[in-house]
């Protein structure tokens, strides 16, 4: 990898999420059905995925399957699972030698069970790795995630384990999928839209957010490296003033 000198290795973001957008228009534009765009897509997960764990990010996640996705044509979600499924498989072997951990978020139990039974082998497989967890956001929908994390507070208040007043931010964290991972610091979105889509809605409260118009098969290393760049060079300051986090 040509990592750019201007890369500070000792501040690369913990999380990074992206929303991978534009593979069905960049397709259309070289005249190709729109699931060669998701395939060639899946060749950008590769590289960016190599790239986020040797650059040393803890958590990449991939918004590869919303909720709202199952709306699409039905050959187009046959097509997504299809390719999720081959890749998983495909990526087992490297995974392993690289120390990939893969985990994922959203309502799977809505996913082909064939689907389903290659996901569940690969997590498990890869449960004990440690370099990079690779987290895929999978019939994955913020506000769904937001309801059935109310749903469970409001059971365990019904039933008296849990005191309203203890309800803070903590406890909400904790019934998220997201529960053991930290919040996204950066989060990309290629394709040339400036929206969150309803991705991780209460996780990426104080993230950075980076928007891009290169299309999502096209959005390779050096445009990962433009990001975290750019990332670097902005002051998060969570509220606080300026002359405050300068003084930290
Ligand atoms: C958005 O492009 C992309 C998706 C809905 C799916 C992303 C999936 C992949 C990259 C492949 C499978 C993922 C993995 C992790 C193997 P779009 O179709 O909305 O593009 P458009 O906005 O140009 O129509």
């Amino acid at each position: 990898m040509l990592l750019p000198d201007a890369i500070d290795l000792k501040r690369i973001p913990r999380h990074v999420a992206i929303i991978m957008d534009g593979n069905g228009r960049w397709a259309k534009r070289q005249g190709r059905p729109r699931l060669y765009g998701h395939k060639v897509g899946v060749e950008t997960v590769q590289q960016i995925v190599e790239c986020a764990r040797d650059l040393g990010v803890e958590v990449l996640t991939l918004y590869a399957f919303s909720t709202e996705n199952w709306k699409r044509p039905a050959d187009e979600v046959g097509g997504l699972m299809g390719l999720l499924k081959t890749y998983l498989l495909k990526e087992l072997a490297k995974m392993l030698k690289n120390s990939i951990r893969l985990t994922c978020i959203g309502d799977i139990a809505r996913l082909p069970k064939d689907v389903r039974q290659v996901l569940e082998d690969t997590m498990e497989k890869t449960a004990s790795n440690d370099k990079l967890t690779l987290n895929l956001a999978l019939s994955y929908g913020g506000r769904s995630e937001l309801i059935q994390a109310v749903q469970h507070i409001a059971t365990e208040v019904r039933d008296g384990s849990l005191q309203i007043d203890a309800i803070d931010e903590k406890v909400i964290d904790s019934h998220l999928y997201t529960a053991e991972l930290p919040d996204p610091d950066l989060l990309i979105r290629t394709g040339g839209e400036a929206r969150l889509s309803n991705f991780l809605l209460w996780q990426a409260s104080y993230a950075e957010i980076y928007f891009t118009d290169t299309m999502w098969p096209d959005f390779r290393e050096e445009a990962f490296h433009s990001a975290i760049l750019e990332f670097q060079g902005r002051e998060r300051r969570f509220g606080k003033t300026s002359a405050q986090v300068v003084s930290e």
